[in-house]
């Protein structure tokens, strides 16, 4: 075991954005978990100190150090200003969008029993951004599917199902009528899948599967799925457990790896103390064992779980923000999440 700091880029953000990333940098601090971070901005909080909304010097702290916390970040409406996490999948190549969604304690949902990974394509489809006026009143818009981006996600779901111990990934298509694409998508998830025959493979055309997973979301397990089935979806699956609120969320490379949480800046409570930061600590966790696995230090993997037994702890208390119909502020929940660490982490 070593005990060496492991460097990560910390983006505080704007809004709330330092509220709740300041949030997870206690709770990881209090777990001993072996974090150096370095401070680097992005959003408006770039603009404010005169920088480009990404500026480069974020982007080669990123690509050193290999992974990052992100707090949410405003885009300045208007001309010549390209969002942040778009630019940052772009330049870093982040093409696994990953995002667990699961009940957590007392957090209303209309559904018990969910524990589902929904695995993203991010870079191609039909978010290549090829639109074109073909003639006046008819415009197109081209959905590109590869070869390597299609196995390269599927190499990453499976090997991501193999590690953690999934038992099933999902393809939802619609190669029926998109034999090309879809179609293309399909054949790479088959040839991973005979590589790994220990997890069961499905495929669902994605207007069934879409049924299925609001009658049934436990029948599932992880989904693997294209850029805009993908953007859809994880959507919808954070709406079966309480919202975007509660889930975190991963991009990630070959090289580099960003966490952060689902939700925005939050303008209208920013300041105030009152923000949850449950999600940012959830992604903070999921870093954690991102770098466990990465890094080869198992260390990191428990204090990720003795802080996901922790805030499942404070939550089964009944300890709440606001936003989840509870009292206390953003810095009183942290504390309990913090004082709920000392417990031997489940399992
Ligand atoms: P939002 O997620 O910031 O807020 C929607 C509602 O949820 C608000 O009522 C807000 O108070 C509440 N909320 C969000 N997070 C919360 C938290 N942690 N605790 C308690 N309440 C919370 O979405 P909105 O209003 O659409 O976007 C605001 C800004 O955030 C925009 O500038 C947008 O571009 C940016 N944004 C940035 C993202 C990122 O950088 N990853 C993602 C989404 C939005």
């Amino acid at each position: 075991m070593s005990d060496a700091f492991i460097e990560a880029v910390l983006i505080p953000g704007d809004g709330i954005g330092p509220e709740v990333t300041g949030a997870a940098c206690r709770v990881l601090q209090a777990a001993a978990a072996p974090i150096r971070w370095i401070e680097c901005h992005a959003g408006l909080a770039a603009l404010e100190r005169n920088l480009p909304v990404l500026p480069e010097q974020t982007v080669e702290a990123i690509r050193r150090t290999g992974v990052a916390l992100k707090g949410p970040c405003t885009t300045p409406v208007g001309e010549g200003f390209v969002s942040v996490n778009v630019q940052l999948r772009k330049r870093l190549d982040l093409y696994a969008a990953v995002r667990p969604v699961r009940n957590l304690p007392n957090v209303p949902s209309r559904f018990q029993g969910v524990d589902i990974v929904v695995i993203r394509e991010n870079t191609e489809g039909l978010y290549s951004g090829i639109e074109n006026e073909v003639a006046p009143g008819v415009v197109t818009s081209l959905k590109v599917a590869t070869e390597r981006a299609c196995s390269r996600i599927a190499a990453w779901a499976f090997r991501y199902a193999a590690r953690r111990g999934r038992r099933r990934v999902t393809v939802f298509h619609k190669a029926n009528i998109l034999k090309l694409t879809d179609g293309l998508f399909l054949r790479c998830a088959r040839a991973v899948h005979e590589r790994y025959p220990e997890i069961a493979y499905d495929e669902m055309i994605i207007d069934a599967g879409c049924m299925k997973l609001v009658q049934d979301p436990s029948a599932f397990d992880m989904l693997l799925l294209e850029n805009l089935y993908g953007d859809v979806v994880s959507d919808l699956c954070a709406g079966l457990v309480g919202g975007l609120g509660v889930v975190p969320g991963a991009n990630i490379g070959e090289d580099c790896a960003v966490f952060e949480a689902v939700h925005g800046t939050a303008p209208d409570i920013a300041g105030r103390g009152l923000a949850n930061p449950l999600a940012v600590i959830m992604s903070a966790t999921m870093m954690l064992n991102h770098l466990a696995e990465t890094r080869g230090r198992e260390e990191l993997r428990r204090a990720a779980s003795r802080i996901r037994t922790a805030y499942d702890r404070a939550l089964a208390e009944g300890l709440r923000t606001r936003d989840l119909g509870g009292t206390l502020g953003t810095a009183e929940f942290t504390e309990a999440v913090i004082a709920r660490l000392g417990e031997p982490a489940a399992g």
